[in-house]
């Protein structure tokens, strides 16, 4: 291992790679990541395998007291899927290399699919705390990306969401999950996700800003391992629930109390929704 944490280079990957498969040979096929409040979602999974993130090397660990990462595996509608539970953000202090991490290695595990959820405070006026959200687009409000510093080239260097290595939240997975979303009954929308460093929530004059930017919803994490995905080629299905009117928007101050509330609320839903997602994943 480096000493310096934002170099993590095919070797590094190789040795996280092979302790991993020292718990599970089977190759996932999907990656899910889980945002706050929702990691009980591989509660859904069949025939599941743990593996704590302390046993593999390299990979970030969750500063939350109590709550260590893991990675569980196991099979969900069929689909053989890896579940990448407490996600670290670039608040924590991380080098943002690390926090895409658990995307190289899934991907390097075989995963060619992922699914990332989060939780965000709603820009756009017509969502309400409980609204699920399809990324389509993101600002990147915290001008950070974990290919900094991993090398140039036309592969790093290609415009954003040109078509030249497709959008970077798939169109026809996303449709094929918005019909899903209408088939169970969800109040289901599409917007831009704003990704902000935290981990103090935004000021009104931010909230203002990222309105005029054309922000629909603000959130502190899934940009960094969106960018990652991308950048390896992987398909991508972005999902936030509103949690909360963004600062401003509403009376009374935010807080992370809320915020868990409502993800507790919409979680048997999500689940669903979660679910048909994967079902539908190939088409
Ligand atoms: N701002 C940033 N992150 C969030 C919010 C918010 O209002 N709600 C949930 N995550």
């Amino acid at each position: 291992m480096h000493s310096d944490p934002t170099v993590y280079d095919d070797e590094d990957l190789d040795a996280a790679v092979a302790a991993v498969r020292h718990y599970v040979e089977t190759p996932p096929e999907m990656a899910l990541i889980l945002g706050s409040g929702l990691g009980r979602l591989a509660e859904a999974a069949r025939d599941t395998t743990v593996v704590p993130a302390p046993e593999i090397p390299g990979y970030p660990e969750s500063t939350v007291e109590g709550h260590h990462g893991q990675l569980v595996f196991g099979t969900l509608e069929d689909t053989r899927v890896v579940f990448v539970q407490g996600r670290v953000h670039l608040y924590e202090g991380y080098p943002v290399q690390q926090i895409a991490m658990p995307v190289r290695l899934v991907h390097a595990l075989g995963a060619e699919r992922m699914l990332v959820t989060n939780s965000a405070g709603g820009i756009n006026r017509t969502f309400s705390p409980g609204t699920l959200m399809f990324i389509t687009g993101h600002l990147n409000m915290a001008f950070a990306s974990p290919s900094v510093g991993a090398g140039t080239g036309p592969a790093r260097q290609r415009a954003g969401d040109d078509a030249g290595r497709g959008a970077f939240y798939d169109p026809a997975w996303t449709h094929r999950a918005e019909q899903v979303a209408l088939d169970l009954g969800l109040d289901a929308r599409r917007g831009t996700y704003a990704w902000t460093l935290g981990p103090s929530y935004e000021t009104k004059a931010e909230v203002r800003a990222l309105a005029h930017l054309g922000a629909d919803a603000v959130g502190m994490s899934t940009v960094p391992e969106v960018i990652q995905a991308h950048q390896l080629g992987m398909t991508v299905l972005g999902l936030s629930t509103i949690t909360n009117p963004a600062a401003g928007l509403a009376a009374g101050a935010l807080d992370h109390d809320d915020v868990l509330e409502v993800s507790e609320r919409v979680r048997g839903d999500l689940m669903e929704l979660v679910r048909g997602i994967v079902r539908v994943a190939e088409g």
